[in-house]
């Protein structure tokens, strides 16, 4: 089965707290494997893809206690795997097992990563990275494989385009390298800045994360720490998004406006009213909902994965929006399933414009990939009638409980397994 199925129409009300990000947390468990000590992180989502994640850890020998959102890692004694392909293919940071590794052993294989199907993901910068550090690192039958006999060596490296995978691994592979490592082009993503604050506690000394230009001072070693996982934007933007579009009235906690003021300000171009407050954020919809253009970009543009999120939004709005996609080469899988809801919607390159209907119609449709998932769950809550998601799993690798969330403020979604 591995459904969603949800009565559209009902008016949310009420509060939501946010959980931890998944695109934090994923990369700050790799960066544990960096110490031999005790790590404890706090405010950790429970995700199928941070399950994934533990998994790989485990298979290398980190030993790991989860319980009511807190984990304990130990990566004391590390031992040789082989990872099944099946599952590092199913999450894009298992990549950044190769710079966490390369500070243990002399040689790294794990399988490609995969990842949501948005476009061609390619690791180039990564790989770049980490020859310029001092790996001999390539590509052969779908295995990525990294030698470094010796310590890896602080240089100078340039981003073609600020990957936020490849600042990351950068990050992980250069903090107990020899000398200074200098990130130019570096991706300025709030998650990025978390594995660096991370990393620091543990006592590495890594400067300028969040800025275009991260320096990384080598250290001898870096030891244990308590850390906790900054909230998930994307999540938090995925419920403003859903009181927008059931005429609801949220109020969203444990989160900050400061990483979503872009979307923050769309939605009140929108109509809708976005009140920062004490507690966090409260989200008011309009009756009248306007059309806009949205360019998505890097932080602190609008983000690509609030890309299919809003779209529901604009599918009902009072004429024709405009989005236009720069990150990836392939994310509008969303769309062909949201004209099975009745969405007026035509792609052309990169360019999604949009002509609002009244209200969207409950169907049968799938959660291609994770954010597409989200998007769908947001169409059946304006839908008139019963929407049936498919693939429902998709969504439960980075929302944590959303069915039991959107309940409580008013919605009516069943899960089917
Ligand atoms: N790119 C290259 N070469 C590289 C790396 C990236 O050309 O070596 C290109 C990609 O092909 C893509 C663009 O650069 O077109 C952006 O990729 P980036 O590396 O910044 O993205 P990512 O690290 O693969 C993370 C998030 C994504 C989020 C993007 C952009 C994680 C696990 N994933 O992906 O999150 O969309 O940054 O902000 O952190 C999601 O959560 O749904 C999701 C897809």
């Amino acid at each position: 089965m591995d459904q969603f199925v949800i009565q559209g129409g009902n008016r949310l009300e009420g509060t939501i707290n946010i959980n931890g990000a998944k695109n934090a947390v994923l990369p700050i468990l790799v960066g544990s494997l960096l110490t031999q000590e005790m790590v404890i992180l706090n405010n950790v989502p429970y995700l199928k893809d941070v399950l994934i994640m533990n998994k790989l850890l485990q298979k290398y020998g980190a030993e790991i206690k989860s319980k009511n959102n807190i984990i304990h890692i130990k990566s004391n004694i590390l031992k040789k795997t082989e990872l099944s392909e099946t599952m590092v293919s199913k999450i894009s940071s298992s990549v950044l097992l190769v710079g966490a590794l390369l500070n243990r052993f002399s040689k790294v294989k794990i399988p490609l990563p995969g990842g949501c199907n948005i476009g061609t993901r390619e690791l180039d910068f990564h790989i770049k990275g980490l020859g310029a550090l001092g790996a001999n690192i390539y590509i052969k039958n779908n295995f990525i494989i990294a030698e470094a006999n010796k310590k890896l060596k602080g240089t100078n490296i340039t981003f073609k385009f600020p990957s936020v995978g490849a600042t990351h691994q950068i990050i992980i592979a250069s903090c107990l390298a020899d000398g200074e490592t200098i990130i130019n082009n570096a991706a300025k993503e709030p998650e990025v800045v978390d594995l660096a604050n991370f990393l620091n506690s543990m006592g590495a000394d890594i400067k300028g994360a969040g800025t275009s230009i991260i320096r990384i001072s080598g250290v001898e070693k870096l030891g244990g720490t308590t850390y906790s996982i900054m909230p998930d934007r994307i999540t938090t933007g995925t419920y403003m998004i859903a009181a927008a579009v059931t005429k609801g009235n949220i109020q969203i906690n444990n989160t900050k406006i400061d990483f979503l003021k872009n979307v923050a300000e769309k939605l009140r171009e929108i109509g809708v009213e976005v009140i920062e407050n004490n507690e966090g954020i409260r989200v008011i919809s309009s009756d009248e909902i306007r059309p806009v253009e949205i360019i998505t970009k890097v932080y602190p543009g609008f983000p690509t994965d609030m890309q299919p999120i809003v779209t529901p939004l604009l599918a009902i709005a009072e004429g024709e929006s405009t989005i236009q996609e720069n990150i990836f080469n392939n994310r509008y899988n969303h769309v062909v399933e949201l004209r099975k809801m009745g969405a007026n919607i035509r792609i052309d390159e990169n360019i999604a414009t949009i002509n609002g209907v009244n209200r969207l119609i409950g169907s049968q449709v799938t959660a291609l990939d994770l954010r597409t998932g989200a998007t769908l769950i947001l169409a059946g809550l304006n839908a008139r009638g019963k929407t049936i998601i498919d693939n429902a799993s998709q969504i439960e690798r980075g929302y944590e409980n959303i069915a039991k969330v959107l309940n409580l403020v008013g919605a009516d979604i069943e899960r089917r397994f």
